[in-house]
């Protein structure tokens, strides 16, 4: 009951400026590599959610002083493979299926077995695709059926892999290049492209890496146990939290919006490239560099004649959080919208993709699923005229948000019970307060 809400009228036409939470990915990374550099770095703006706290709580566990004064975060690191572990320590990730993977591959080189858990729903996710290449490197890692718990012992005979990433995952690449890191040699790795902060991070703190990029993968090579020092960084807004505000906005008469300050990556923005080209108004304005990675405040208006989309499966990758929102402005568009070879949504947080099936079924909207391939037959007239309850499968916070999104773009006569409203503490803690700052009634 206390976890849920309610929404029954659709949102009122609204012009605001807002600012999202800060990005989850970057986040993230800041800590990581913090803990791995040597002296002090300081993160600013840093993405306060259960995830990136699973983050910080682990690499304290790990014996990495980290200390928040004021709005910053500090973190004093004691250089590569520099955790302080006496005994077997047991760290738990959450909901954080980029912490759990990324830190795996710092900890290719621990002294003593460090055990990884999470909560349900990373329980039931991938480590496979992780732990295959780390023990590659000469890890010794114990997992039962390839998911958590992970057991990981590190071993000083590290040697450097030539690995091959095909479902266009970052957290698997950035694995494998924080591996790289405490490995001597050079380790290659050949990749379907996919976002690409770790990258950026890595030539921002000259560390020997050496990428070129094909039309569809990349080749990274990173040469290991070279040391940094500590850094600054300020963590911008999330493109994948300002998803919800585009798409809402987009879905509302007479709205418009302004996002402040959201990293604009490339490898980030395909939401941006998929709504465009079914007509929909976004501009970037205010365009900055800050190392090495590309920021922007995101304008959108409401869009009228939405029009459906035959969407290039080379841009899943760079929409891969973001579909689920994505999957309202085709359910609303005029014509037919297509989308291939979705299978990683189903490896998120939730089964995403047979979630998304469901949902767009319960608005009416016809839709036809073969395999990984998805055929959603817009209209322009979609509204919600009965009562809705979403009982959101495993929390997933990205369910319950778009859901919310759903119900003030077309609730009409009917209702929306959502439930699970703590979820968005995973990634974007201010998402409802936000909603009512722009006018949203939620009860
Ligand atoms: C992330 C990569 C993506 C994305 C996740 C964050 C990252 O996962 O879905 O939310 O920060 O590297 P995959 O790498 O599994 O596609």
């Amino acid at each position: 009951m206390f976890n849920q809400i309610k929404i029954s009228n659709k949102i009122k036409p609204f012009n605001k400026t807002i600012e999202v939470s800060s990005d989850k990915s970057l986040s993230i990374r800041a800590v990581l590599l913090a803990s791995q550099a040597i002296g002090l770095s300081t993160i600013s703006n840093i993405l306060e959610s259960e995830d990136v706290l699973s983050t910080i709580k682990s690499i304290k566990k790990l014996g990495i002083q980290c200390k928040k004064i004021g709005k910053q975060y500090k973190i004093l690191g004691y250089g590569l493979n520099g955790f302080d572990l006496k005994k077997k320590t047991t760290i738990y990730a959450g909901n954080s299926g980029t912490f759990a993977r990324l830190i795996l591959g710092l900890l290719v080189r621990t002294k003593k077995v460090v055990k990884l858990t999470g909560d349900k729903s990373l329980s039931k996710r991938d480590f496979s695709r992780i732990t295959e290449p780390l023990k590659r490197f000469g890890a010794n890692i114990k997992s039962k059926k390839g998911s958590l718990p992970v057991e990981i012992l590190g071993t000083e005979f590290l040697r450097p892999i030539n690995y091959i990433e095909t479902k266009g995952s970052a957290q698997c690449k950035s694995a494998v290049m924080l591996a790289a890191l405490n490995t001597p040699g050079v380790t290659k790795i050949k990749a379907v492209s996919s976002r690409d902060h770790t990258e950026r991070m890595f030539r921002h703190l000259k560390l020997p890496i050496k990428i070129k990029s094909k039309k569809n993968f990349d080749l990274i090579e990173v040469q290991g146990l070279k040391q940094f020092d500590g850094f600054d960084y300020v963590i911008p807004g999330d493109i994948s939290s300002s998803a919800f505000f585009i798409v809402l906005t987009i879905l509302s008469k007479n709205s418009q919006i302004r996002i402040k300050n959201v990293n604009i990556n490339k490898s980030r923005i395909g939401i941006i490239t998929i709504l465009k080209k079914m007509n929909c108004k976004i501009t970037l304005e205010n365009k900055k560099i800050y190392k090495g990675e590309e920021t922007a405040d995101i304008i959108v208006k409401n869009s009228k004649n939405i029009k459906g989309i035959n969407c290039p499966s080379r841009l899943n990758s760079a929409a891969i959080d973001e579909f689920l929102v994505i999957f309202l402005i085709a359910a609303k568009a005029k014509g037919i919208s297509k989308f291939k070879d979705l299978g990683e949504l189903n490896k998120k947080e939730s089964p995403r993709l047979d979630i998304a099936v469901k949902f767009l079924k319960m608005l009416k909207i016809r839709v036809e699923r073969k395999n990984n391939d998805l055929k959603i037959y817009g209209n322009p007239y979609l509204v919600i005229p009965r009562t809705l309850h979403i009982k959101s499968y495993l929390k997933d916070h990205r369910v319950f948000m778009m859901s919310c999104i759903a119900a003030l773009s077309f609730v009409e006569g009917g209702k929306v019970i959502i439930e699970d409203k703590d979820s968005v503490n995973t990634s974007f803690p201010s998402f409802l307060k936000l909603l009512k700052k722009l006018g949203a009634e939620i009860n």
